[in-house]
């Protein structure tokens, strides 16, 4: 007899957003853009800024929190704290470590991974492996992006798409048929440099030269990150949906990641799933990197559109470039 594999689902959920709001008028005293260049490219009407003594940690510590709260779960019960960052507070150590201080989750093995956007997707990914190899029953996934402290605020081409913010999820084993369906993850390397930080790290360490060329700031090919995000989600979404044996019309929801609302469309027309059912937010946060995907997540649960039950098909595309998507049964 074979023993069954354990499966995970997702028992609560949690964000933080900064209280302060950036429109896209006020962008407009910072670069030479507009409301209206903004709202037609991507559909951003605001972004959230964390305050400058707000990092990475604290705003995954309370999205943690919450999503404890919501799950009804106890610090002492995490097993695994799994943070995605591209905005880590320090370089050493790990953003995932400062947030299990923060949180006392004094039993869990903690650590950061990097993929981007496409982190709350790996993240799934990775608490459900945990899990199902028996290395953990309860696992917070935390994704935590203050991507004001990484983009040049003098580049238009880059500085009026993103947003700070965090989301978490607490994962844990479950014995039913619900919960995370299907996992797909998948990278090419090769395209890193069309969306990358060039300097400030082991090979171009931080001196004077990076700080004149600006060169510790995100840069970004957009019409070639646009191009790839849509063939990569729609691939991401089709492997995750066959893995699950299951079609686009048998998804209640979508919630894609939130980079640009015509990015969100064509991965939507693509799965064969009505944009009513789609769970858009770019609109008041812009691209909050990995936490986009939970935050969204989050309020649709909260405000009671998704349900216990609902199918949903969850899909990321990010630097690296990294790709994921989940099915999940809520
Ligand atoms: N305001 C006004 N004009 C601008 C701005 C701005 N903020 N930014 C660029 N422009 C100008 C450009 O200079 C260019 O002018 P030119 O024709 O005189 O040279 C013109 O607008 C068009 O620029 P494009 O780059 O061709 O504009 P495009 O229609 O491709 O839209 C955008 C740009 C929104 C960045 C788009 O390419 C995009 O969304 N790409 C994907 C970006 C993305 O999603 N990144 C993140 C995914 S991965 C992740 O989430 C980390």
């Amino acid at each position: 007899m074979t023993a069954r594999v354990p499966g995970a689902s997702i028992l609560g959920t949690g964000r933080y957003l900064p209280d302060r709001v950036v429109t896209n008028a006020e962008m407009e005293t910072i670069v030479e853009t507009s409301d209206e260049w903004i709202r037609t490219r991507t559909g951003i009407r605001e972004r959230r800024i964390a305050p400058p003594d707000v990092g990475a940690a604290a705003m995954g510590a309370e999205a943690a929190r919450q999503a404890m709260c919501d799950a009804g779960v106890e610090a002492g019960e995490v097993d695994m704290v799994l943070v995605s960052t591209a905005t880590p507070d320090r370089l050493l150590p790990s953003t995932a470590c400062d947030i299990q201080a923060l949180l006392g989750t004094e039993n869990a093995a903690a650590y950061d991974f990097a993929t981007a956007c496409s982190g709350f997707l790996y993240g799934l990914s990775l608490a459900r492996a945990h899990i199902a190899a028996e290395q953990a029953e309860t696992v917070l996934v935390v994704c935590t992006e203050k991507m004001s402290s990484i983009i040049d605020w003098g580049d238009r081409t880059t500085c009026v798409l993103f947003g700070d913010g965090a989301g978490a999820a607490v994962v844990r084993r479950t014995e039913d048929e619900g919960g995370i369906l299907s996992s797909f993850m998948k990278s090419d390397g090769r395209l890193a440099e069309l969306l990358y930080r060039p300097a400030g790290g082991a090979r171009i360490p931080m001196d004077i030269s990076v700080l004149d060329e600006r060169s510790h700031y995100v840069k970004m090919a957009g019409p070639e990150v646009f191009k790839s995000a849509v063939r990569s989600m729609c691939e991401a979404a089709d492997g995750a949906l066959q893995r699950a044996g299951l079609t686009g019309e048998q998804i209640d929801f979508l919630v894609p990641h939130q980079a640009n609302m015509r990015i969100i469309e064509a991965t939507a027309r693509y799965a064969g799933i009505p944009m009513e059912k789609v769970i858009v937010n770019v609109d008041r946060y812009g691209n909050m990197s990995s936490a986009s995907v939970p935050v969204a997540l989050d309020e649709a649960r909260k405000s009671g559109i998704l349900q216990k039950g609902s199918t949903v098909l969850m899909v990321a595309f990010g630097a690296g470039f990294t790709w994921a998507a989940n099915v999940v049964r809520l």
